[in-house]
């Protein structure tokens, strides 16, 4: 092992030394492979929440938060959003290529013929009370399709069994998210419809009745497209760490989707759309004006953050926002004035600004994430709140089952097992209680 390829640590209360091989990525932050550190020094490493710790190698996305940098496969996640769409992107994010003609219209085709229910699914959703939030239905359903498909079990390290979950999964998830709107409202449930594409068949099935015809506005169509694109996938997130260690055991894969839906749910994660929107309407319905709340997330004895700002890795701009900012605006512009959001709307963009001009914000480099405006996007298409981390989860199963396929093929892959700093009590003697 080359010096320069080392770092040496030196244990100053035994002054033994060890070498720690430098790993280096094609681009990005080295690692130091710890794996020797137990062994011969019998040190564990500390990093509570993972900050600085590399959980695997993956070549699916890169990630540079200082430059706002994201790519899916190397390709520019700006180039993707302008020239590509979500079915292409999660054929490139699966098999790590961008498709030909042929590859793409038969993905496509097994996309659609994928898209239907087992008819049995449906009394899952009646047992939900009305007013469930569709993020625990979308849960419960996809933990129980794993119930559906045996031949997924003892099979996860058959690249073919892999495919076929991915592609059920690609295929059923704008079902039921569909489905879990539809039941919450009380209205039937619309199935997908083969001729229409992967975004418009899910707002058709969202907003279509059986008493009349239906057919999504082209512009909320390609906003849904775009949103989709951008949430495919965000390298070793919470919620994909979350299916990366549930597969880890070898378990079945809607089982390890199920459990990324429940880590996505959190209000500091895939939750932030929805409280960008609360957020917002609290302020419109307040009588404080924005900049009260600009300064209540500037006080420290004051838990209150402001929902869409900041991000774990972009401490710069997050680049998905710079790109769903024009999609936002440019819809906002089509909204027919005095829509009943607009002044949640005109509330966004002061805060919006605001928040850019700030020294707190700008200093901390705070800025708006995806969350920001995906949420009013997806309320000006009329979708409802509750109903936003859901199509996060929709567009985000794709980087799930990418991240999970890749890890079932990692020769260095193992059962994710943390350990622990240990703080509890030393040896006690039950014994030697007294009556008590
Ligand atoms: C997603 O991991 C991913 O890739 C996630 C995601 C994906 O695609 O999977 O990108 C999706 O989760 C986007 C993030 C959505 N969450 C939100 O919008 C919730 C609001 N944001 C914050 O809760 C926060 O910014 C986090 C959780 C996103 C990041 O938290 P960090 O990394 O712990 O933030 P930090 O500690 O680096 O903050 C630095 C400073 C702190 O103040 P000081 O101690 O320096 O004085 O900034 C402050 C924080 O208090 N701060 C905020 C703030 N976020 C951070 N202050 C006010 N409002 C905020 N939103």
């Amino acid at each position: 092992m080359d010096k320069k390829d080392t770092i040496t640590v030196i244990d100053n209360s035994t002054g033994k030394e060890l070498e720690l091989p430098i790993l280096r990525p094609t681009e990005g932050i080295p690692t130091i492979d710890v794996r020797a550190l137990y062994r011969e020094l019998g040190y564990f490493t500390y990093d509570p929440g993972f900050l600085a710790t590399a959980s695997c190698r993956s070549s699916i996305t890169f990630l540079d938060g200082e430059n706002g940098i994201l790519r899916y496969r190397g390709y520019p996640i700006e180039q993707l959003a302008e020239k590509s769409t979500f079915l292409e992107v999660c054929y490139l994010l699966y098999y790590g290529e961008l498709p030909n003609k042929e590859q793409q219209e038969a993905f496509n085709e097994d996309i659609r013929t994928h898209t239907l229910l087992h008819e049995a699914i449906k009394r899952f959703f009646s047992g939900f009370r009305r007013d469930a939030h569709p993020m625990g239905i979308m849960v419960g359903v996809v933990g129980a399709l794993s119930s559906f498909f045996h031949d997924h079990e003892n099979n996860v390290h058959d690249a073919s069994m892999r495919q076929q979950a991915a592609h059920r999964l690609i295929a059923k998830m704008p079902t039921i998210a569909a489905w879990c709107y539809r039941y919450a409202h009380g209205l039937p449930f619309m199935y997908p419809q083969n001729d229409l594409g992967y975004a418009e068949n899910f707002l058709h099935m969202m907003f279509a009745l059986p008493t009349e015809d239906y057919t999504p506005p082209p512009l909320f169509v390609k906003a849904l497209d775009l949103i989709m694109i951008l949430h495919a996938d965000h390298e070793q997130n919470a919620s994909t760490s979350t299916v990366r260690l549930t597969g880890s055991s070898e378990a079945n894969p809607f089982a390890a989707v199920s459990a990324g839906i429940a880590s996505l749910w959190g209000p500091a994660h895939g939750g932030a759309n929805e409280a960008v929107i609360k957020m917002l309407l609290d302020i419109v319905h307040s009588d404080n004006d924005v900049q009260y709340y600009v300064d209540r997330a500037k006080d420290k004895t004051d838990r209150f953050r402001l929902m869409g700002f900041g991000h774990r890795i972009y401490k710069n701009f997050d680049p998905r926002a710079v790109i769903i900012r024009k999609s936002c605006h440019d819809i906002l512009e089509q909204l027919e004035p005095g829509n009943p959001y607009q002044e949640l709307f005109d509330t966004a963009m002061e805060l919006e600004k605001i928040a850019l001009e700030d020294d707190y914000f700008k200093s901390r480099n705070l800025y708006p994430n995806v969350d920001y405006y995906s949420g009013i996007i997806l309320l000006a298409m009329g979708i409802p709140l509750n109903m936003f981390t859901v199509i996060f989860a929709l567009s985000r199963t794709i980087g799930w089952i990418s991240h999970w396929n890749e890890m079932m093929q990692d020769p260095e892959s193992r059962i994710g097992r943390p350990r622990q700093l240990y703080s509890g009590e030393e040896l006690r003697n039950y014994a030697k209680l007294e009556n008590r």
